[in-house]
């Protein structure tokens, strides 16, 4: 039997996968050591290899084939655009994908005015705008802390993720349309989906009676 590569998103999303994967009887134990500097932990009796990846390098992993399935969030899946199978919405990091600005800019969406839009999402951002609202917009894509675009004068609005709503709040800025909802996905290397199928599937499904 091969080995079943799993490419995780270090942080809160790895720990609560292999939370979720432990009641479905895998786990990985060397990956418990909390001081370890190991990048790849290995589960040798159900053959089964796992590494922590920044979330925005999951689908990348898996595209290309060095990891068979993966874990990241849905606005990654949707702003990389790889070419990669979503098998699982897993339920956990629930958040909205929403444009946000001062409540005046709410008009500006309305009257499809040509805007700037400052974000981390671009092609979030562009398929929202041109193939949603029917809006021709600048987008400027910034690398994070973006509610600070429209307090400074940088853009008229944003696209960015909205959890609590509490960032927005504190900023004076509010939700103005939802863009779509978000979670943690599982994804799958197409070609792993075809050779592995019987694993792959039997883990879809035993996943499935915990979500
Ligand atoms: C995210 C997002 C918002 C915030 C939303 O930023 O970009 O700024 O969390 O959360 P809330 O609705 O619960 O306030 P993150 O903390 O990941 O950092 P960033 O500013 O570097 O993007």
């Amino acid at each position: 039997m091969r080995y079943l590569t799993f490419a995780l998103t270090k942080g809160r999303l790895a720990d609560k996968t292999m939370e979720l994967l432990k009641k479905t009887g895998i786990d990985c134990r060397e990956m418990e050591d909390k001081k370890t500097r190991k990048l790849i932990f290995v589960n040798e009796e159900l053959k089964l290899k796992f590494f922590m990846a920044k979330g925005q390098d999951v689908p990348t992993y898996v595209e290309y084939g060095a990891a068979d399935i993966g874990v990241t969030g849905k606005d990654i899946i949707l702003e990389e655009g790889r070419k990669v199978h979503e098998v699982l919405d897993l339920g956990f990091g629930r958040c909205c994908m929403c444009v946000c600005g001062p409540g005046e800019a709410a008009e500006l969406l309305e009257h499809r005015e040509l805007i700037r839009v400052a974000t981390k999402y671009p092609n979030i951002a562009k398929d929202y705008f041109y193939n949603k609202n029917h809006q021709t917009v600048e987008i400027i894509k910034l690398n994070g802390s973006i509610e600070l675009a429209p307090i400074v004068g940088l853009s008229e609005v944003i696209v960015d993720i909205v959890e609590t709503g509490a960032t927005l709040k504190e900023n004076g800025l509010e939700v103005l349309r939802e863009v779509c909802p978000l979670s943690a996905r599982m994804i799958v290397n197409p070609v792993s989906m075809r050779m592995e199928n019987e694993r792959i599937r039997k883990l879809i499904l035993g996943l499935r009676t915990f979500l």
